[in-house]
């Protein structure tokens, strides 16, 4: 962890929130190569949602939230965990995260924490104008059920997904990016009718297992966990936990939960009428009956199948598998980040052999732009001219192929394509570089 850390930062990956201040805990900052991360991981996520999936859906809905969604989910009386004080050494943990150096007889009962951001709404500060911070991005997809239905005239199954912040006032925020206050989730709610969840459940966790070994996180490194029924969320009927072997152990990557008919339900008026499997609380405020119409059967509240799991979690895993230490001919060793092309932050680099050369560098940059203007992300032109040291970095970095344009390329309109992981130099014709470029970043 303490390697992938350090290089996290001197390459500009993730920096500590407000450093120059002394840091705010469990938050982050996503530097340059960390943002394109991050993006290229949630349009990975995306695509293989959305775009592959004519009956699912994007929204992008709000973090600001009611107060009575998060009432009526549940989440104002639940979502809380036990919170233990150190009389000794004066530090608050959650209960089942007391480091060994504190006694059992220091610390004091556990008490509940609800782990919600509350927020003033307006300019009136009285105590009655808030709102909350989303605790989980899954909430607004069920407020918003019947905009979509309506809007798509969608049938079932199908599902919503959203890719979005989410706050958690964590007690103990750890293990660099794993347990943070800030973080964003890739969630997607699918409506299935009653009866046809367990299925749907078990075929999420195959599909999403093979979505993590496509992002370069194997299978075999992913343990399913059977969450214990004592252990389960109140909305949940099973869930399936996703453990990665991270380096600080092994812990939740992505959950899969049944959520069963609980969450629509309980934000649904007349819930009477509504035939409803989960227990829920009596909905006095919704005005909206969030039922949809399923063949012969008539009005149904569908049960929901949902795959979450949190972007940083997956950048962690990411990074972790990728990141390298070869031992070279030389009894050096160079550090590589086999990170999978489509999630390189760069995918290309185009070195000019000569800093100073007018027709190199000029040569070179006209390389840049036109495999820029393929948008298959970025592509930067480096004017260091040092080959050796610009190779290192972007071995470093992850970044699939450099391109170097030397003497040879003005004469002969041919480049040095450098490959990240095996090292190897090919020298091609320029005319072949954009068809090379998209085979290597597909
Ligand atoms: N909507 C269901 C839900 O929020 P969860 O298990 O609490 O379920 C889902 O969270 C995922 O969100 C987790 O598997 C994890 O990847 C991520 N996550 C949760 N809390 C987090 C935190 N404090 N820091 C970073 N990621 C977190």
């Amino acid at each position: 962890m303490e390697e992938l850390v350090a290089l996290c930062k001197r390459r500009g990956f993730i920096f500590q929130s407000a450093e120059i201040y002394g840091g705010l805990q469990g938050v982050y900052d996503f530097g340059p190569l960390g943002v394109e991360l991050k993006n290229n991981l949630k349009s990975a996520w995306w695509q293989s949602m959305v775009y592959e999936n004519d009956n699912i859906e994007g929204l992008d809905a709000s973090i600001l939230t009611n107060s009575l969604v998060l009432d009526y989910s549940g989440h104002s009386d639940t979502f809380t965990d036990p919170m233990v004080d150190c009389k000794s050494c004066g530090m608050r943990f959650r209960a089942d995260q007391v480091p060994k150096s504190c006694k059992k007889e220091d610390l004091t009962e556990p008490r509940h924490f609800n782990l919600m951001f509350k927020t003033n709404v307006g300019p009136v500060d009285d105590g009655s104008s808030y709102a909350y911070l989303r605790p989980e991005t899954a909430q607004q997809i069920f407020t918003n059920f019947k905009n979509i239905v309506d809007s798509t005239s969608t049938t079932l199954p199908f599902g919503i997904a959203q890719i979005g912040k989410a706050f958690r006032n964590e007690i103990t925020p750890r293990n660099f990016i794993f347990r943070v206050r800030e973080f964003e989730q890739m969630e997607l709610e699918y409506f299935v009718a009653p009866g046809n969840d367990e299925d749907a459940h078990n075929s999420w966790v195959q599909k999403r297992l093979n979505w993590w070994e496509k992002q370069g996180v194997p299978i075999n490194t992913i343990e399913l966990y059977e969450v214990p029924t004592d252990e389960l969320a109140h909305y949940s009927k099973r869930t399936v936990d996703l453990m990665y072997k991270f380096p600080h152990g092994l812990e939740e990557l992505e959950g899969i939960a049944n959520r069963t008919d609980f969450d629509l339900g309980s934000h649904s008026k007349k819930q009477d009428e509504l035939n409803l499997h989960a227990k829920v609380k009596l909905n006095k405020d919704s005005n909206s009956k969030l039922s949809i119409k399923n063949n012969e059967e008539g009005m149904v509240v569908p049960f929901v199948i949902e795959p979450s799991a949190g972007v940083e979690r997956g950048m962690l895993a990411v990074l972790n598998e990728a990141f390298t230490i070869e031992g070279l001919p030389d009894n050096k060793n160079r550090i590589v980040l086999k990170l999978k092309p489509h999630l390189a932050p760069i995918k290309a680099a185009v070195i000019p052999l000569k800093k100073n050369d007018k027709k190199i560098v000029d040569f070179a940059q006209k390389i840049k732009s036109k495999l820029q203007d393929l948008g298959l992300g970025r592509v930067i032109f480096e004017n260091t001219g040092n080959i050796g040291k610009s190779y290192r970095k972007h071995d470093e970095i992850g970044t699939p192929i450099c391109i170097t344009v030397d003497f040879e390329t003005i004469e002969n309109n041919s480049v040095t394509i450098r490959d990240r992981d095996s090292m190897q130099q090919e020298r091609v014709d320029t005319e072949e570089i954009e068809n090379l470029f998209m085979e290597k970043i597909k």
